[in-house]
C-alpha cells in the first residue's frame, strides 16, 4: 500500500468527513487514520459506520461516529455537540452522489430539494461552521467532494449537475477568501468511482470506452493535493473536464448525453 503525506500540524489532530461511511469517504477516513489524524465520521447507516470506525480505530486513531442524516435541520448542531471541544484541522464534504433521477419539469420538487440541500445547502452550513473555526485558528482545510459532471449539463439529472457546478465556483471563491489566512480549499473532482453509492444506483461503469477510478486512489490524490486548490481533477479526468468546459455547447452537450444514456441505461 502507498501511504499518503499529510500535513499532521496543519490539517490535525483532528478531521471531520460529512459523509465518511463508504467509498471515497471510507478511504480518505482510513489514509488520515494511517496518517495519525483522529476522526469524526457522519453518515446515516449505522452498519457501514460502525465497520469503518472500527477499522480506523484499529489504524491507532481516536475516532467518533455519529450517526445524522446531513439533510435533518438540526444536522449541524448535532454534529457540533461532538466537535465543539476538539481541534479540528480539516473539515471534508463528501456526501452528495445524485439522489433524483428524471425529467426536471416532471419531476416531484421534494426529490430535487434533497439534491439541492444535501449539495448546496448542507455543504453551505458546515463550510460556513468550520471555515470560520479554520480561519481564526489560521491554519488547516477545507475538502468539498465535486464530479465532472458539474462541467455540463445532463438531462434527467440536470439539478445534480447544476449543483456540482455551484459547488465548484463556491469552492473557487472560498478559495480565494481563506489563502490569506493560512486555511487551503480544494474541490476535489472526480470521474465515474466505483462506490457502494453507485453500485446501488446500477451505474454500468463496464461499458466499452469507460473508465471509472477506485475510491482508494482519488482519496490519496485529494489529500496529496489539499493545498493545490482550488480545483483537483483526480485520476487523469482533466482533458475530460476540458472538453466538458468547452464549446459549441450544443455539440458537447448533445455527445455527453448520449454517452450517460449509454452509462445509466436510461
Ligand atoms: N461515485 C462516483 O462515480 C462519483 C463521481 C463524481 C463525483 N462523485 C462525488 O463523490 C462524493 C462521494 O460519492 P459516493 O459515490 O461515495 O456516494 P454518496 O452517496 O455521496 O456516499 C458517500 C458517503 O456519504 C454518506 N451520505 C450520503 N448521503 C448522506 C446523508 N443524507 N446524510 C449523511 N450522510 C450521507 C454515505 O453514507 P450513508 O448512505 O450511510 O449516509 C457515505 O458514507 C459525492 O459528493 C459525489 O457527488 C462521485
Amino acid at each position: 500500500m502507498i501511504s499518503t503525506m499529510v500535513d499532521v500540524e496543519k490539517y490535525g489532530p483532528w478531521a471531520v468527513i460529512a459523509g465518511g461511511s463508504e467509498g471515497v469517504g471510507a478511504a480518505l477516513a482510513q489514509q488520515l487514520a494511517d496518517a495519525g489524524i483522529n476522526l469524526v465520521l457522519v453518515a446515516r447507516k449505522p452498519g457501514p459506520l460502525a465497520e469503518i470506525a472500527a477499522d480506523v480505530a484499529a489504524r491507532g486513531v481516536e475516532v467518533r461516529a455519529v450517526q445524522q442524516d446531513l439533510l435533518e435541520p438540526d444536522a449541524l448542531d448535532r454534529v457540533r455537540e461532538v466537535t465543539d471541544g476538539l481541534d479540528v484541522g480539516l473539515f471534508i464534504y463528501n456526501a452528495g452522489s445524485n439522489t433524483y433521477r428524471g425529467e426536471f419539469v416532471d419531476s416531484d420538487p421534494a426529490g430535487v430539494q434533497g439534491v439541492l440541500d444535501l449539495n448546496i445547502t448542507a455543504p453551505l452550513a458546515f463550510t460556513r461552521h468550520y471555515g470560520t473555526r479554520l480561519k481564526q485558528r489560521g491554519r488547516g482545510g477545507l475538502m468539498l467532494l465535486g464530479s465532472v459532471g458539474g462541467f455540463v449539463g445532463y438531462g434527467n439529472i440536470a439539478v445534480y449537475a447544476a449543483a456540482k457546478a455551484f459547488l465548484r465556483i463556491f469552492a473557487e471563491g472560498l478559495w480565494v477568501e481563506l489563502q490569506p489566512h493560512g486555511v487551503d480549499v480544494l474541490e476535489l473532482c472526480l470521474g465515474p468511482t466505483r462506490t457502494p453509492a453507485m453500485d446501488r444506483l446500477g451505474m454500468k461503469f463496464d461499458a466499452p470506452g469507460m473508465k471509472a477510478s477506485d475510491p482508494a486512489d482519488v482519496a490519496r490524490e485529494g489529500l496529496a493535493h489539499l493545498a493545490d486548490g482550488p480545483s483537483w481533477i483526480a485520476d487523469g479526468f482533466f482533458p475530460d473536464a476540458e472538453a466538458k468546459a468547452g464549446f459549441p455547447r450544443a455539440e458537447i452537450v448533445g455527445a455527453i448525453a448520449a454517452q450517460y444514456r449509454a452509462m445509466s441505461g436510461t
